[in-house]
């Protein structure tokens, strides 16, 4: 397998499995979605990527390679510092969708939520750094910008939201397709044996299928699920009993 190859199975291995092509997606292009279903969106997006830079840290600690290590670190300060902090945006949308702050943070994540930050993390401080990086970075990661343009055009168009709730999205449509044009750059480059070339390709894979059950999760409970109208007093009630 070439260098050129490798990357060609990368990106089939993603555009295989898409979360852009899920049928929450869909809903949510459509129109379909309620503000509510849009503000639990948001609460299980931030379970999932509040502590994302943590995750790129435990692959910095472990990489050899300053290039690798000088992108996650830009990519974990410009998720952080460089600007408003990423998770915040999410925050601010929830209250556009009529969650308040103290109710988003006082909701726990769905069990499928979780199963996705804890297999981050799982791979970030236990897989090789380069296969970790290509999980996180181009399974996960690289996903954004083909979310992200789907999504975002209709949050004003449809459902009438105002450039200053919508931050979340915008920053990610234009910061993550340089963050993933550069991931790919940087596996193909290092990824020089075949057993690392198939433990990437093989992580990739599992991380869309990861994604895709995070967002099964937020579509059977939200938008089909019994839990729809009333999820904020039950799952508080259930997050404080586990407290
Ligand atoms: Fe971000």
């Amino acid at each position: 397998m070439t260098a050129t190859n490798f990357r060609l199975e990368l990106e089939q291995a993603v555009r295989s499995r898409h979360s852009r092509a899920h049928p929450f997606t869909e809903r949510w292009v459509n129109g379909e979605l309620t503000r509510n279903q849009l503000g639990r969106w948001a609460i299980e997006q931030w379970h999932f990527i509040a502590n994302f830079s943590q995750y790129m840290a435990g692959v910095y600690a472990r990489c050899p390679e300053r290039e690798v290590r000088d992108y996650l670190l830009e990519n974990m300060w410009e998720e952080e510092l460089a600007a408003t902090r990423h998770s915040e945006y999410l925050v601010r949308f929830a209250a556009a969708c009529g969650i308040d702050r103290e109710t988003f943070m006082a909701t726990g994540p769905l069990p499928t939520t979780e199963a996705l930050a804890d297999w981050c993390r799982t791979r970030a401080f236990y897989d090789h750094w380069l296969v970790a990086a290509a999980a996180l970075n181009i399974g996960l990661e690289s996903q954004v910008v083909g979310i992200m343009e789907r999504v975002t055009p209709p949050l004003t168009e449809k459902y009438g939201f105002t450039s200053a709730d919508i931050g979340y999205f915008e920053v990610h449509w234009k910061t993550d397709r340089m963050h993933s044009e550069r991931a790919y750059e940087l596996v193909s480059k290092h990824a020089n044996t075949i057993e690392l070339r198939d433990a990437c390709l093989i992580r990739v894979t599992r991380a869309t299928e990861m994604r895709w059950l995070f967002t099964d999760g937020i579509y059977r409970t939200f938008v089909h699920g019994a839990q729809a109208e009333t999820p904020t007093i039950a799952r508080h009630h259930e997050r404080t009993a586990l407290d």
